[in-house]
């Protein structure tokens, strides 16, 4: 396909390190209370990325990093009921508020990457899978919504009828357990900020003069979320791609994207202010309200240092780091039904005996399986919205075999999705 030359590029430049990054601190992220050694493997490797990291030391440029709110950039506030798409992601729902991406929600691959490294400093590896993704399952192949269905995207034949946009990719991409979004069977809606929850987030840093919403509050955050779903949700589903890999992200991506990096700060500081601008909500702590899709970016705000982009194994750093302190994040698995019947599945019997939970730890297999599941899982999908099956196909084909040497993978035959029958909340993971 057109655009996949450039987003294999830019993948195959940070593929080395991919590659090279912690398969043996994977091997060990679920079991670290099983295996001492494996807390000092994680720790040595995220060590190691940090070290490098730090020894590439891009510092701070404002002017470089500083992310204009003005002149064409300037807030325009969405007309939903117009037409105007929004939904789940506050990133994006920004950048289209102040014309990163096209004010009406729907873009193209390319636009996604730029403009998620633009206005955030997202690593371009990282965007052009995510914008790959979403253009595979909630969109029509090039471009897609980041609210629901939309007239904008033109009739494309399938067997869903028309792309659903990012709001209606439960299981697919949108996960239960978001920090502010509700569980969709829980509240009817995965997209609209719950307030309840917002301030639940907030109250982690109560004291506005120290306040900094960074992983050390986000991850326990994330741990306190995950038991409420179990808890609170009957159909709360935890699926091998949306949970395991998307719903991190819901929570690294608040700190190391939101945050205002500074020559003091440059991680950054993620205030109260900047917070609540992010996630669309005014007035008082205890009185909140939320307007939906009025996302901001703050006035003279900073984003990430050029040169530290925030990275596919940037990420998966963190998805470890947060794994190895909370393994049940990497169950598989949902309620059957009723709260609190939270069941595994048998990896044995989800993949036809090739992995399980002792041999997800050992090698590469972490990394394999999650992305042998997007393969096995997509091509159902793909059939199903867009004509263009084989090119679609060949082309995250190609992306995830230059994120991970798909080769060493031990050979997946066949995966028995009925496992997730008992789940009544798996909808949607694969068709
Ligand atoms: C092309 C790039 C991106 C795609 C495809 C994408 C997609 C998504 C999706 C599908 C969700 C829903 C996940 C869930 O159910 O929890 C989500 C949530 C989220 N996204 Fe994005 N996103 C992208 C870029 C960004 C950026 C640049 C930011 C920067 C701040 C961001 C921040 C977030 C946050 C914080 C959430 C969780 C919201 C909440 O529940 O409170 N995303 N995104
Ligand atoms: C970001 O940090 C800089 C430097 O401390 C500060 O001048 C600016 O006001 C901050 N921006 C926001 C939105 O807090
Ligand atoms: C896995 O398959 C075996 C053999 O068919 C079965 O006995 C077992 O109950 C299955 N486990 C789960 C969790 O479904």
């Amino acid at each position: 396909m057109r655009y996949s030359t450039a987003i294999v590029g830019a993948i195959a430049f940070y593929a080395s390190e991919v590659v090279a990054f912690p398969a043996a601190a994977i091997q060990h992220a679920a079991n670290a209370e099983r295996d001492a050694a494996a807390s000092r493997i994680i720790e040595g490797a995220v060590a190691k990325f940090n070290r490098k990291r730090q020894a590439s030391n891009p510092g701070f440029n404002a002017a470089a990093q500083y992310v204009s709110t003005s002149g064409e950039y300037e807030f325009v506030a969405p007309d939903i009921a117009g037409g105007d798409n929004r939904g789940p992601c506050p990133g994006l729902n920004a950048m289209a508020n102040h014309g990163y991406i096209p004010h009406n929600g729907v873009a193209t691959i390319e636009e996604f990457i730029e403009g998620t490294y633009t206005v955030f400093g997202m690593g371009k590896d990282l965007g052009g899978f995510l914008g790959l993704y979403g253009a595979l399952i909630d969109g029509n192949g090039a471009e897609w919504s980041i609210g629901g269905p939309t007239s904008a995207i033109g009739a494309t034949l399938g067997l869903l009828g028309v792309p659903q946009g990012i709001s209606g990719s439960h299981n697919k991409y949108e996960s239960d357990v978001s920090p502010t979004r509700g569980d969709l069977y829980e509240y009817g809606n995965d997209y609209t900020v719950q307030v309840s929850q917002f301030q639940q987030m907030f109250d982690l840093q109560s004291d506005a003069a120290t306040a900094n919403y960074d992983l050390s509050v986000l991850t326990p955050f994330r741990a306190a979320r995950f038991q409420q779903s179990m808890e609170n949700n009957p159909y709360f589903f935890n699926g091998p791609f949306s949970g395991v890999a998307v719903q991190p992200a819901a929570y690294t991506f608040i700190y190391r994207f939101m945050g205002n990096k500074s020559a003091e700060y440059p991680e950054g500081i993620l205030n109260q202010d900047v917070l609540k601008s992010f996630f669309s909500i005014t007035g008082d702590s205890g009185d909140f309200t939320y307007t939906e899709g009025y996302e901001r970016i703050p006035e003279n705000w900073y984003k990430r240092a050029i040169g530290d982009e925030y990275t596919i194994p940037f990420f998966l750093t963190d998805l470890i780091a947060a794994a190895e302190e909370y393994p049940q994040f990497l169950d598989i698995g949902g309620n059957t039904g009723t709260v609190n019947t939270f069941t595994g599945v048998e990896l044995t019997n989800l993949t036809g005996g090739v992995f399980d939970g002792a041999t997800l730890l050992e090698g590469n297999n972490l990394e394999c399986f999650v992305f042998q599941t997007i393969q096995n899982l997509l091509p159902d999908l793909v059939r199903s919205l867009i004509t263009d099956v084989a090119g679609a196909q060949s082309a995250l084909d190609n992306e995830l075999g230059t994120i991970i040497d798909m080769s060493t993978c031990p050979q997946l035959a066949s995966y028995d999705v009925s496992q997730f029958a008992q789940f009544p909340g798996s909808t949607g993971v694969a068709s």
